[in-house]
């Protein structure tokens, strides 16, 4: 008999009904958590599957033939997600960011960008809209959403050697297409591309100097990344994670580096400048040096569930708010309680106690 479990979509993580204030106040755009933390960043996921199966994200042995993804009938539709962006940015969110899973992989996301580019937040502004990809599908698919308004995009890449990537990616995807998909990104006139590196020792840290040698001079920016515990099927150990520190070492031995001030409070990764003035590059070191006490994400999952946390067990059903009948106004003061209430601080607090609980997925709450 087989005795695995298949969790059923719309009950995969616990969410209660957000409660909706009698008399909301409108928003301010200015909305501060109970440790005074200002929203600021809203990462919305667009489907929980991937054409990749990397180790450390959507393990293959868990995420096999088996493993049942959302309906798409539980998806938010696009006018959906652009309702609730709107909502979001009269709270004062300026920064939208596209995650899955795989964003590509949503039919048309394209026309998603577009509508999100219309928005404008506090004082008229228009959204930060920027996308997380694998870049399975960049080349293709570049042109198209540089047209709809995307500036910006962040591509995974975890090795330069082919080999190295195959393996990690499960996917036996070649670097060579990912590469193709970056210059494609670059030609369409997307900006500050940044590409996500994450450093498994043992794994692909023989890679961490090939990389940065790789990226030198091409006003790309590598950012290195510990290997994180999120989620409960990557099999995380400790003794996986290469500390930033390390990583800066490492590269500064074939290229000089000097610390760079952040450039807006909160920014997750640390920034380091070649001493020769050939670029940067970035370390996210959410295990060796957590930064909760200036996080201001929130994350909206493909079926429209709210969470306050990369590491939350249970979300806010949103969703249910938007099919339910309720005006922009309502959904805001609900919003307006639920950040209010925030007191996640995960990375910072990571220990015995809170490493047996059952956590979202990344690939179901994006990066
Ligand atoms: P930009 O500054 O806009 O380029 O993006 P970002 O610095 O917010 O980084 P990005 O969204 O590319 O995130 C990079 C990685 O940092 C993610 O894939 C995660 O591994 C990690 N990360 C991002 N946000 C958080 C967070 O809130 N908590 C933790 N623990 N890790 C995070
Ligand atoms: N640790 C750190 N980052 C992760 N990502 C996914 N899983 C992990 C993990 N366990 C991030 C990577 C990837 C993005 C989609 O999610 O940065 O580029
Ligand atoms: Fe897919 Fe990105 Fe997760 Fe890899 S890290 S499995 S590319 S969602
Ligand atoms: Fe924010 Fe949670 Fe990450 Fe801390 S662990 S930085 S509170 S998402």
């Amino acid at each position: 008999m087989n005795e695995r479990i298949i969790p059923i979509a719309d009950a995969r993580y616990n969410a209660g009904t957000p409660s909706v204030p009698a008399d909301p106040d409108p928003a301010t755009g200015r909305l501060a958590d109970a440790h005074g933390r200002m929203l600021r960043d809203l990462r919305i996921s667009v489907t929980d599957r991937c054409n990749f199966r990397c180790s450390y994200c959507m393990p293959p042995a868990v995420f096999d033939r088996n493993f049942q993804f959302l309906p798409h009938s539980s998806l938010l539709s696009f006018e959906e997600i652009a309702r609730m962006a709107r909502i979001f940015a009269g709270h004062g969110v300026e920064k939208i960011r596209i995650t899955g899973g795989e964003p590509l992989l949503r039919r048309n996301i394209e026309a998603l960008i577009g509508m999100l580019a219309e928005i404008r937040g506090v004082q008229d502004r228009p959204l930060e809209i920027t996308l997380t990809t694998n870049a399975s599908l960049l080349a293709r698919k570049a042109g198209a959403l540089a047209a709809a308004g995307l500036r910006r995009v962040t591509v995974s890449l975890d090795a330069l050697d082919d080999g190295v990537f195959r393996a990690m990616n499960s996917a036996d995807f070649p670097v060579a297409d990912v590469l193709a998909g970056i210059d494609a990104a670059a030609t369409a006139g997307l900006r500050s591309i940044k590409i996500n590196m994450v450093v498994k020792r043992g794994v692909n840290d023989q890679e961490i100097v090939p990389m940065a040698r790789h990226f030198r001079g091409t006003g790309h920016i590598v950012r290195f990344i510990e290997f994180m515990d999120v989620g409960a099927s990557n099999g995380w150990r400790l003794d996986d994670v290469v500390p930033s520190a390390e990583v800066i070492a490492r590269i500064s031995e074939h290229f000089p580096l000097d610390p760079v001030a952040p450039q807006y409070p909160g920014e997750v990764a640390a920034r380091w400048r070649y001493a020769d003035g050939s670029g940067e590059i970035g370390v996210i070191s959410s295990v060796s040096r957590p930064f909760c006490s200036s996080c201001n994400r929130a994350r909206l999952s493909t079926e429209g569930k709210l969470f306050t946390c990369l590491f939350a067990t249970s979300g806010h059903d949103l969703r249910a708010l938007l099919r339910g009948g309720y005006s922009d106004q309502q959904i805001s003061g609900a919003i307006a309680q639920l950040w209010g209430q925030r007191t996640d601080r995960y990375s910072e607090i990571r220990s015995e106690a809170t490493s047996g609980l059952r956590r979202i997925e990344m690939s179901y709450i994006g990066g």
